[in-house]
């Protein structure tokens, strides 16, 4: 099988695949990722990848883009996993997949008939509806090699894996979910995913017991609906805690007391109730506006997605105006990000709040110092916002305020004392993530701010 495209899903699936069993060939048209790759390396941080590809060398190869019509030739199942970021008015620009698209059709259309149809797989986030244009594409890409007959299948595949988890996502998923109007495209998926499904494969990662994999079989746009619903669904979820955390501190309630005892009912859940700055990364902004975009094609309105991203932005606006209560003017003040990456455990700045926090700190005159322990240079490369150091005491020295941006370990095990001894008057710390002792900090004579905590810490 071929995946084109290595991203974070293309290469988890692709690796993933190679792990449990199979033959997979990775194609990228970036010559630089791909010699990383074949050197052994990973070109992004994800924690237990570079470990996982290297279980599966020998099954698992890397390849320029060039060599597409020889993957398209040896293999059963092709997946497109290539990027899609966001067009014009939030749609999803889908260029990258029909280049392609188009690519897999001229490959097919110029080759020998084959025993079995290609299955072409959509794994890339696409809008609902884009199976039938991809189809299309391959289409005329056979037609233009002046090939009849050539056969192929599509399917929908979406990926639910995050950042940071990739691995453990792509190996343990709580459920595969496969779109296709075709038989023989089901039962080659099936067959691919059997040992996820059945997890019979070796692992020394997760001791739980093994369950089978929900494996749910829809139509096309099914598939390709499930993944921005729940995408958006997750987001709302994040900004309706956003909103109570809210008015947790009118009224002087605590919101991580009360999200613990509303999730404790299984029909809400705990996870995805942590208030704070909200959300970021490449998929939850792109995919609720996608999902928009979709809506206004068809003249139809979308409040509560309109609410979810207009909370979201609300909740990074509040980071400056709870600076701005403490410290009134910003000018010239000194304030320290405390991570960068748009969670922990990636580099990845897409979608990142430290950028948007950043960007509005410096227009108020204020000087931003950057830390985090994977993202600083990449953040500083991309914007002359953020001045990165690469030790986080050395980003509070001097500073008036620090903003915890990013939850990443290295920043919840910074001693407050320490922090309080390197800081300037009024040594304001805006917890951005709930996640600082708020005692211990205010003990050591922090003034600490974070999101939902009642009256004093709001
Ligand atoms: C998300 C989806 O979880 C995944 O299923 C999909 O395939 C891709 O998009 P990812 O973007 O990697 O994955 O990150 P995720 O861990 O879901 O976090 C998204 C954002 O929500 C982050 O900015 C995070 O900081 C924020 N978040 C998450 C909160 O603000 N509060 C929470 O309780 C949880």
């Amino acid at each position: 099988m071929g995946v084109v495209g290595t991203g974070y899903v293309g290469l988890a699936t692709g690796a993933c695949l190679a792990y449990v069993g199979h033959r997979v060939t990775c194609l990228d048209n970036n010559e630089e990722r791909v010699a990383c790759l074949r050197e052994g390396g990973v070109p992004f941080y994800e924690p237990g990848l570079l470990e996982l590809i290297a279980k599966s060398a020998g099954r698992l190869q890397f390849a320029s883009s060039e060599r597409l019509t020889e993957v398209v030739r040896g293999s059963d199942v092709l997946f497109v996993a290539v990027g899609t970021p966001q067009g014009s008015g939030g749609s999803a620009d889908l260029s990258n997949v029909a280049n392609v698209a188009r690519a897999i059709g001229r490959a097919l259309g110029g080759s020998t008939p084959r025993e079995l149809p290609l299955v072409v797989v959509n794994k890339s986030t696409v809008p609902v509806g884009s199976a039938y244009y991809v189809s299309t594409l391959v289409g005329e890409g056979i037609d233009e090699a002046g090939g009849q007959g050539a056969e192929f299948r599509i399917a929908s595949n979406p990926e639910f894996l995050r950042e940071g988890s990739a691995v453990h996502d792509s190996l343990f998923p709580d459920r595969l979910v496969v779109g296709t109007d075709s038989r023989e495209a089901l039962e080659a998926l099936r067959t691919l995913y059997t040992p996820i499904v059945e997890q019979s494969f070796p692992t020394e990662w997760d001791p739980r017991p093994k369950v089978a994999v929900p494996f749910v079989t829809t139509d096309l746009g099914s598939a390709e609906m499930i993944k921005y619903a729940s995408n958006a669904f997750l987001a709302t979820k994040i900004s309706f805690i956003n909103e109570v955390a809210n008015l947790c501190e009118l009224v002087g309630a605590d919101i991580s007391e009360v999200a613990y005892g509303v999730g404790l009912d299984d029909r809400v859940g705990s996870r995805f109730l942590s208030a704070g700055l909200g959300w970021g990364g490449p998929c939850f902004p792109k995919d609720v506006a996608a999902l928009k975009a979709t809506a206004r094609e068809y003249e139809h309105e979308t409040p509560l997605l309109d609410a979810a991203a207009a909370v979201n932005e609300r909740q990074r606006r509040r980071v400056i105006h709870k600076l701005q209560r403490d410290l009134h003017s910003l000018k010239g003040r000194r304030v320290a990000l405390l991570g960068l990456s748009f969670k922990p455990n990636t580099d990845d700045l897409r979608g990142a709040p430290s950028l948007t926090i950043a960007g509005a700190l410096n227009s108020l005159g204020a000087k931003v110092v950057g830390y985090d322990p994977v993202a600083g240079k990449a953040a500083s490369q991309l914007t002359p916002d953020i001045q990165a150091v690469f030790d986080p005491y050395e980003a509070l020295r001097g500073a008036h305020a620090a903003v915890v941006v990013t939850e990443w370990e290295e920043v919840k095990g910074l001693d407050p004392k320490k922090v309080a001894s390197l800081m300037r008057e009024p040594k304001l710390i805006v917890d951005g993530r709930n996640v600082l002792d708020a005692v211990a900090s205010q003990e050591a004579g922090l003034l600490y701010r974070g999101f939902g905590l009642g009256y004093d810490r709001g």
